[in-house]
């Protein structure tokens, strides 16, 4: 059993990591602005971004790993509110990264799929990103603070779907809300990217860690596939109508921002450290809906605060 300091524990990410792993390791998960109702894990409340909260909060909890989620991840505020993307999503993670080194904890920063702009595809851990965008731009330069500063820290490239506290986080509710409210919806024909279930990650990131693995890792779903058809695959999976999703080019979409179209990451660096490939999509659809039947999806919806 390991002390695990979670950043981000009402984030997509953070609240199934610390929701799965509550029985088996000591969470102590760090909220923000989104406080936390009967989670199994012990919560407390911490801006990050406040001077000397990170090394208050890592000499308070002793962890023996830290997790580190917590992020501004919503890509049109960081394109407003730039330095305060960057002291979240940059600044913090190389403050973590120097004190967990000096003190001997493992430390796990998650990053993104995003640092690349998606025009090639297919790419491995050597490529070189070219990230579009401020929200992309600062998790880059947290990568690279983060591998300099802590050499044996694990940097997990990340894009994963599932249930959240607010039931609107993920790409799989967008489409799970509008397909039972038979709402119709566009899925892109032409976006292509490799989403995990975020609870597979959870497995993968636990099991990264009990190996100690270090450096730079893409940890994806070993299978890439367009938007439209993971569309598809969930209004199968749940039996709902798939015809409410119309296939269209995300250049016909009328979507300003710019986009990625080929965000397809090549695991095969993960897969060969861990002696196992990663979750294809089918098998994580599978449990993804199992834990659907089994009520996970309110109960992480339990936990909101209202
Ligand atoms: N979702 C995806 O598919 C995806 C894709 C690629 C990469 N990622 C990366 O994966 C990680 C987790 O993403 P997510 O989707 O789980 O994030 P999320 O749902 O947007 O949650 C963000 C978390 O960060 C916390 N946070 C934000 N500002 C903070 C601050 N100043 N101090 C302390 N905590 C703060 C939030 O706390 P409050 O809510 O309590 O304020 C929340 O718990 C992030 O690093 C993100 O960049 C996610």
């Amino acid at each position: 059993m390991s002390r695990i300091l979670l950043t981000g524990a009402s984030g997509l990410l953070g609240i199934n990591f610390g929701t799965q792993l509550a029985n088996q390791h000591e969470i102590i998960g760090l909220v923000n602005q989104n406080n936390l109702n009967g989670v199994p894990f012990e919560v407390r409340q911490v801006d990050l971004t406040r001077p000397q909260a990170v090394e208050r909060v890592i000499d308070q909890v002793k962890p023996d790993v830290v997790v580190h989620c917590a992020a501004m991840a919503n890509v049109d505020l960081c394109e407003t509110e730039p330095e305060r993307a960057y002291l979240i999503n940059a600044d913090v993670p190389s403050q973590f990264s120097k004190i967990t080194k000096d003190r001997s904890i493992q430390f796990v920063h998650i990053s993104t799929d995003a640092v690349f702009d998606g025009v090639e595809g297919n790419y491995t851990e050597k490529d070189d990103p070219n990230p579009l965008g401020v929200y992309a731009q600062t998790k880059l330069t947290a990568e690279h603070y983060v591998m300099a500063e802590n050499p044996q820290a694990i940097v997990a490239r990340v894009n994963f779907y599932g249930w959240s506290i607010s039931g609107r986080r993920s790409l799989s509710e967008f489409f799970f809300n509008h397909l039972s409210e038979k709402k119709r919806m566009m899925g892109f024909t032409d976006v292509y990217f490799c989403p995990l279930l975020v609870n597979d990650l959870v497995d993968i990131l636990m099991e990264m860690i009990e190996k100690g693995l270090s450096g730079l890792y893409h940890t994806l779903s070993s299978e890439c596939l367009t938007k439209y058809d993971f569309g598809l695959a969930i209004a199968e999976k749940f039996g709902l109508e798939q015809n409410l999703i119309d296939p269209v080019s995300v250049y016909e979409s009328g979507l300003k921002a710019a986009r990625s179209p080929n965000l397809t990451l090549s695991t095969e660096k993960l897969s060969s450290a861990l002696g196992h490939a990663l979750p294809d999509q089918a098998e994580s659809l599978t449990r993804f809906y199992a834990l659907y039947q089994q009520g996970l999806r309110e109960k992480i919806q339990s936990f909101h605060q209202g």
